[in-house]
């Protein structure tokens, strides 16, 4: 008996870091991130600044709790290599214990190569080192922007010309030291792949301890991108799931380029594929109309629904494109888009997609209900724009 216990109780012991992981991403992740506003001009200051607004203006509330230093924080290594930041950041540490008194957390960037894109230093050859660094820092979540390591992919490819995975199989292994190391510290750090898609990260993301895993390169903020990447995205939904979720980048919505209607194609699209949604705006600027797409509840809860599927094409023609999103208690998410430069009508047989028999529809961005409908439902989509409804019994 005693035998029994003392091992059930080191099952259980051993158990509890990897549920803890398990916990890390189970929707997907919701936070803010510097590069898309501040890129490579970020300071502490803008960071603090991020997470003081994140807090006013009742994103945090809404779900948005990351708060995501990218690229451009690091310094040099010492002697014993460890990692100093640069004059922009005096204090890693300090900063991290702010975000946290706020109820957020923190977030940072590295690379598996010896340089980041910015040209900053890289993890290389020192993952367990800053992983330990990272977690003394009180650090919650970490991107692994590829950067540098594709020229030691073109090496591995050019000396090993007959094997056709030599490059995908080191940068695997990169990517999961990183990950091991992270595990290694028994801190729950949410592991974020910034790798743009290559070799199919989706395939093979969850092997090496990833939550999240791009799947495309970057976007920038006009329209063409985004529903470049956004549309781009059909199919892929089988490999997300609780823990481990397709990222087709961080948001634009409020950095100035788009119209309100394509920021709401913007966000509607980013919902219905179960996205991670990070803003990546200034938060001390945000308008109306960006509060209102950035914090639209139900909106949110599209993205964050407890079955944790994404969203697919259910069909494109021409200029319109149908997506659908399966929710919990039977309930489906249906985005009707517009890509034309007019206003058109968009329609979707509610027999198609499982209610034959009629159905309630709720207008996510009008927040009104529509009442029973059955057969054909068609709405008339502004030019680049979106209806998104929840269809239930
Ligand atoms: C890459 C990433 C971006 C950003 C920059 C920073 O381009 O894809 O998201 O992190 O690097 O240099």
């Amino acid at each position: 008996m005693r035998t029994l216990a003392a091992l059930s109780f080191t099952l259980l012991l051993s158990a509890v870091p990897a549920l803890s992981q398990v916990t890390v991403g189970a929707t997907p992740p919701m936070g803010w991130n510097s590069w898309n506003h501040f890129a490579g001009r970020v300071t502490d200051a803008d960071v603090r600044g991020a997470a003081d607004m994140l807090v006013a203006t009742g994103m945090r509330d809404a779900g948005y709790t990351y708060v995501n230093v990218d690229d451009t924080w690091e310094g040099k290594r010492d002697s014993q290599g460890l990692l100093h930041t640069n004059e922009r950041f005096p204090d890693m540490k300090a900063l991290g214990d702010y975000i946290h008194s706020k109820g957020l957390k923190f977030g940072i960037y590295s690379s598996p190569g010896a340089k980041t894109c910015g040209g900053f230093e890289g993890s290389l050859g020192h993952e367990a080192q800053d992983a330990k660094m990272y977690a003394e820092w009180g650090v919650d979540y970490l991107k692994y922007d590829l950067c540098s390591f594709q020229d030691d992919m073109r090496k591995v490819k050019a000396e090993h010309p007959n094997e056709s995975d030599a490059a995908k199989n080191l940068m695997i292994v990169a990517y999961r030291k990183m990950g091991d190391a992270l595990k290694a510290t028994g801190r729950p750090i949410l592991y974020s792949l910034c790798q743009y898609g290559v070799d199919q990260p989706w395939r093979w993301g969850p092997g090496v301890g990833a939550q999240m895993w791009r799947t495309t390169d970057d976007i920038d903020d006009s329209y063409g991108r985004m529903i470049a990447i956004g549309f781009s995205q059909a199919g892929l939904a089988k490999y997300a799931g609780p823990g481990h979720w397709n990222d087709p980048d961080m948001l634009e919505i409020g950095n100035g380029k788009m119209t309100e209607e394509e920021y709401r194609t913007h966000m509607s699209l980013w919902v219905l594929l179960a996205a991670p949604l990070i803003a990546g705006n200034d938060l001390s600027k945000m308008n109306e109309a960006d509060k209102n797409l950035l914090m639209n509840k139900e909106a949110i809860a599209i993205d964050q629904d407890a079955l944790g599927k994404q969203g697919d094409r259910l069909y494109q023609s021409g200029d319109f494109d149908v997506w659908t999103k399966p929710l919990s208690d039977g309930r489906i998410a249906v985005g009707l888009f517009n890509r034309s430069w007019d206003n058109r009508e968009v329609s979707v047989d509610l027999a198609e997609i499982g209610f034959r028999n009629g159905a309630r529809l709720r207008d996510v961005w009008k927040q009104k209900d529509l009442g029973q409908q059955s057969g054909v439902f068609t709405d008339t989509i502004p030019k680049h724009g979106v209806t998104l409804l929840i269809v239930s019994k």
